[in-house]
């Protein structure tokens, strides 16, 4: 794992979308897995920047959300469909037939099975790029996930109810969906290439425990360590934890 220690969240969101330019322009036809969640939110905010600069050209790019809430419609501005083009995607000339998210409201198992063969058909994900959860969780695979998993059905944890209900503007717990969508531990660790990033000392123990602890379907993120190109971009408030050199 290459981990990369920056001062705040300004500067992680900077290299992280200076590592997703750069990946842009080495392969024009870039197939991305692409986060919710509040820590990409800067990310995006320099991807546009730099679109609109004319420096990054995203006519090629395949995008896929990482994750969907289940039930919500892509119209609902709480769903990651909506999150996704309001943050990026209208943004910015991917081509809409290239913009990907799952199709919840039919059949679970069904809608699932045709996320992941969309993934596939496109030749697999060239640069996943993921937040990181309090609980170690990496998309919506929430601890005890299997690595083995591909694109499946889950029950929310309760903990990331509450931290996407106080962190998102949901008017009350209820209102969070209790199911979503993601993108499995396998079809993540497919990725040719793999970003984290993390932010605030409330994920400190979760990078320290994917970072240093053992390899454990108890940390989702741990897996990671055994990815061949996992780069973890973390601020230093994230990073507070880590006992290893690099920190
Ligand atoms: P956050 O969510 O970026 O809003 O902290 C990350 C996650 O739960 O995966």
């Amino acid at each position: 794992m290459n981990v990369i220690i920056v001062p705040d969240y300004e500067q992680m969101s900077v290299n992280a979308a200076a590592l997703v330019a750069a990946e842009i322009k080495a392969r024009p036809r870039t197939v991305l897995g692409l986060p919710t969640g509040n820590t990409p939110k800067g990310m995006y905010r320099e991807l546009v920047r730099l679109h609109r600069a004319g420096e990054l050209d995203f006519s090629g790019v395949v995008a896929f959300n990482i994750d969907e809430y289940w039930g919500l419609s892509p119209d609902h501005p709480m769903s990651f469909a909506y999150f996704m083009r309001t943050h990026l995607l209208d943004h910015v000339n991917v081509a809409p037939e290239n913009a990907h998210w799952p199709e919840v409201g039919a059949d679970p198992a069904l809608a699932c099975r045709a996320y992941e063969e969309k993934i596939r058909a496109a030749g697999g994900l060239d640069l996943a790029v993921l937040g990181i959860g309090v609980n170690g969780h990496i998309g919506f695979n929430e601890p005890g996930t299997p690595f083995g998993s591909e694109t499946h059905y889950v029950r929310l944890a309760q903990e990331t109810r509450l931290a996407n209900y106080r962190g998102y503007g949901f008017k009350d717990l209820a209102e969070v969906p209790e199911y979503a969508v993601t993108m499995g531990i396998a079809t993540i660790m497919a990725a040719r290439r793999v970003l984290l990033l993390a932010s605030g000392r409330e994920k400190a123990t979760a990078v320290a425990q994917t970072v240093e602890g053992p390899v454990s379907e108890a940390v989702p993120a741990s897996i990671l360590q055994r990815h061949p190109d996992a780069t973890l971009i973390v601020d230093e408030e994230a990073a507070f934890a880590l006992s290893g050199p690099s920190a």
